[in-house]
């Protein structure tokens, strides 16, 4: 820790930047120094006279007339939590509203103190430029308010070409700097697509951005097809593990980079890292020109892999040169943790029908196999009203529902129905099993965002026509 953040015996101010919040002076009172110039416009401002925590100190003595846009000192008093703040508008900042924040400050004018007052020499270890104090006392604790774990996949296509990865390279490099890398902030890892993907470096390879930058520029260009969706799919299974350095209830996120359009299927790979519990980012860069369009399987894919196409999980470049004012927003979106519990419980999240064979050929005891198989596939996923939804029938000339999509909404009580369902024994007549299924178990949630699977579980031979039905359950699914 730099001599900077241990104030002299409570006599000197302590230097401060633009943005350091109340939340990071912990103590009553403090006696701080706030620079000069900072953009009104950037400062995040919660509250009147008193401000909540997460106010930034300047921004909140600008607003209440401390000081002026040209710094000073500032007396920094701390104060317990209030139900609301409010929002005014006073000496150019627009504060804001926020209800229920834990903890709030408010300010005085600060003790002038002439050589303080010139925002120099505060430390003698280093030459102290704004810069280097804030980040002294957060470099190792990080961002607190960003807990997330972020795996940034990244193109490594011929399509992108070397010269646009270095591009690329540079902007996560400047999201990874902005995000406030540290033990108790953010931790990302790196994934690099291209024709197979691979895993450059993990969460808990490195804690500081310092590092993480260097790893960064140390990755080389891969080649090959973009084959995002494969990327997306092995950094949902592979990335994402606690081995691996994922912390416990902390947003998993992966923001998935693609320079023109991916060379296969990202839709299913977005709902694949959804149900392992990772929200997908997509950033798309460059659009294809009109001659390109021919090779484009779907223009829509961006907001076919995302959760919701609110605009939320997407992020548009026009293209990879003067990408840094894109770098604040992203960083914002990857921040805003509320807005995340869309993972497993998603739009398109999935409604999965089990046909199950209760042949008599299949017998007593390979019957429990299948059911055992099909509680573990159901284990797999989020049970819930608007989250994946299961339903099983049983078959053999005859149908039976064991129960419906909207029979049971916890992943306990379908583990169980499961475990319940007893041998029918019979005939085996799939082709009626899945026109039966079709109409009666997803006919009546025909109006449900989430998409259909319909797996049949069965022992080989059907005395009837399967072909047909299966057909018209896929045209029904459309
Ligand atoms: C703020 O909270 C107070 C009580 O703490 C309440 O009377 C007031 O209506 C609240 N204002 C808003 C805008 O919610
Ligand atoms: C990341 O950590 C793993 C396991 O500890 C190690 O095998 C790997 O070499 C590390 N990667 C880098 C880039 O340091």
């Amino acid at each position: 820790m730099s001599a900077a953040w241990i104030p002299a015996l409570g006599l000197a101010p302590i230097a401060i930047t633009c943005f350091t919040r109340g939340l990071d002076i912990r103590k009553e009172k403090a006696d701080v120094l706030c620079p000069g110039g900072c953009p009104l416009e950037e400062f995040s401002v919660y509250g009147n006279i008193v401000y909540a925590s997460v106010s930034s100190i300047c921004g909140a003595a600008v607003h209440r007339g401390v000081i002026s846009n040209s710094g000073g000192p500032v007396r920094v008093y701390s104060l317990p939590g209030r139900e609301n703040y409010s929002s005014v508008d006073a000496n150019g900042i627009q504060s804001q509203m926020l209800s229920r924040w834990s903890a709030s400050f408010t300010v005085t004018k600060g003790k002038s103190s002439t050589q303080e007052a010139t925002g120099q020499a505060v430390s003698t270890a280093h030459p102290p430029t704004g810069k280097r104090l804030k980040k002294t006392p957060e470099k190792k604790t990080g961002n607190k308010d960003c807990k997330a774990d972020i795996a940034f996949l990244i193109d490594g296509s011929f399509n992108i070409g070397q010269r646009r990865f270095n591009l690329q390279k540079n902007f996560v490099g400047k999201v990874a700097l902005m995000l406030g890398i540290g033990t108790e902030g953010p931790h990302v890892g790196l994934v690099q697509a291209s024709e197979h993907p691979k895993i450059e470096f993990y969460l808990k390879n490195f804690t500081s951005a310092k590092d993480v930058l260097f790893a960064i520029k140390e990755v080389g260009f891969r080649g090959g097809n973009s084959n995002t969706g494969k990327a997306l799919k092995h950094t949902a299974q592979k990335f994402f593990t606690v081995d691996a350095g994922v912390r416990k209830g902390i947003p998993k996120v992966v923001v998935v980079f693609i320079d023109g359009w991916p060379s296969d299927d990202i839709e299913e790979a977005g709902i694949v890292a959804r149900e392992f519990g990772v929200n997908v980012f997509i950033v798309s860069v460059a659009k294809p020109i009109p001659e390109e369009l021919g090779m484009v399987q779907d223009v829509t894919f961006v907001d076919k892999a995302v959760c919701r196409n609110n605009g939320f999980f997407s992020y548009h470049m026009p293209n990879w040169f003067g990408t840094t004012k894109y770098v604040k927003p992203l960083v914002q979106k990857l921040c805003t943790h509320e807005q995340m519990m869309c993972s497993k419980t998603c739009y398109n999240s999935v409604n999965i029908a089990f046909l199950i064979d209760g042949s008599s050929s299949v017998g007593d005891s390979n019957f429990r196999l299948m059911l055992e198989f099909v509680s573990n596939i159901a284990k797999t996923f989020e049970i819930s009203d608007i989250g994946a939804k299961i339903a099983a029938v049983q078959f053999t000339y005859d149908q039976r529902t064991e129960f419906s999509f909207t029979d049971y909404s916890t992943k306990e009580n379908v583990l169980a129905v499961i475990r319940n369902i007893r041998y029918m024994s019979g005939g085996t007549a799939t082709g009626d099993a899945i026109s039966f299924t079709v109409r009666n178990v997803f006919g009546p949630i025909r109006e449900s965002p989430n998409k259909n699977f319909l797996v049949i579980v069965t022992d080989g031979q059907s005395y009837d026509d399967v072909q047909g039905p299966a057909a018209a359950a896929h045209d029904a699914a459309k």
